[in-house]
């Protein structure tokens, strides 16, 4: 396994475990400045949601391999005008080598994946959000110095985060356990995608208790509780996910060596207390700062030598 030349990643689960863990040796070393890569490749990032980690944190990636980096903001391009994607897929593949697409829908981008002949990232989607993963991993193997056996929680919303976090975890023989309300559980196909690569050897568990959830895990993980494009439903969502807000009390359950992350933006004192995520088991900024790691690793992976 030494590359992933020419490859899409629209889901954790594209890559097979053996490269999701050479991509995590890879960022690792491309952290230690053991390896140096330059290509002089042109990657597009066409967002149609907010982005401040995963825009900057590919462009610095792009930039540090030697290559080139276009932000096609949808509001400036004819995508907001309604060009079918279809038509805008096969355009930007005569011009880019790769693309970096944020959007709602999981089938638009793979629909963008079949017309585009370039390799093809989700850079988040309304299902997924694999990227954030690889750098999640990284630090979850920073912290322990292994992935293998390690219990992670994740309290909140079965969002996008809750759906990449079990893939993610069950491909590398980590416990996971999400907590959420009862009607905001994860996407059922994807815990059934997550217990099958698990195959009974490690946990998946969807619960919608919180405490029981929490105790004597090593990562307390959290993410928003009302998504991009889900902001109108904030005022109903909050008093509905209070129970699984991580502050101080229920970290006190987790293990005593535990961790906390968030893929951030963070809105303090909803999902998570500021004094978590400013205290001592807080690893988030460390978290982001892999983002930029991880990544580097995936492009120089998939830009492999023509
Ligand atoms: N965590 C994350 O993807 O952050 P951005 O939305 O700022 O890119
Ligand atoms: N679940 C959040 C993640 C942001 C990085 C969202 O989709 O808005």
């Amino acid at each position: 396994m030494d590359s992933l030349k020419g490859r899409d990643l629209l889901s954790l689960a594209d890559l097979s475990i053996d490269e999701l863990n050479y991509l995590l040796d890879l960022a690792a070393s491309l952290k230690s400045g053991m390896v140096k890569l330059k290509r002089n490749k042109v990657l597009g990032l066409l967002f149609s949601k907010a982005s401040t980690r995963t825009r900057v944190s590919f462009t610095v990636a792009m930039y540090k391999l030697g290559g080139q980096v276009i932000d096609l903001n949808p509001n400036v391009t004819q995508v907001s005008r309604g060009e079918p994607l279809v038509d805008t897929a096969r355009v930007l593949d005569r011009y880019l080598d790769i693309l970096a697409i944020r959007t709602f829908e999981q089938k638009d981008l793979a629909t963008f994946a079949n017309y585009a002949k370039i390799p093809v990232i989700n850079a988040l989607t309304d299902d997924e959000h694999p990227c954030q993963v690889l750098a999640d991993l990284m630090t979850v193997k920073e912290c322990f110095g292994k992935l293998e056996g390690v219990t992670l929680t994740y309290l909140g919303d079965g969002n996008n985060m809750a759906n990449s976090l079990m893939l993610g975890c069950a491909m590398t023989g980590m416990n996971v356990r999400i907590a959420c309300p009862q009607d905001f559980q994860p996407n059922a196909e994807i815990v059934e995608k997550a217990k099958n690569i698990a195959n009974g050897k490690t946990e998946v568990t969807v619960t919608a208790d919180a405490e029981a959830a929490v105790k004597n895990a090593q990562v307390i993980y959290t993410d928003v509780w009302a998504s991009m494009g889900q902001e109108e439903e904030a005022k109903i969502r909050i008093p509905l996910f209070k129970p699984y807000q991580v502050n101080e009390q229920l970290l006190k359950l987790a293990d005593k060596n535990a961790i906390v992350l968030h893929c951030l933006p963070a809105h303090r004192d909803e999902e998570i207390t500021d004094d978590v995520i400013e205290g001592s088991q807080s690893r988030v900024w460390d978290q982001a700062e892999n983002r930029m790691h991880a990544q580097q690793a995936l492009l120089a992976s998939i830009l492999e030598s023509d």
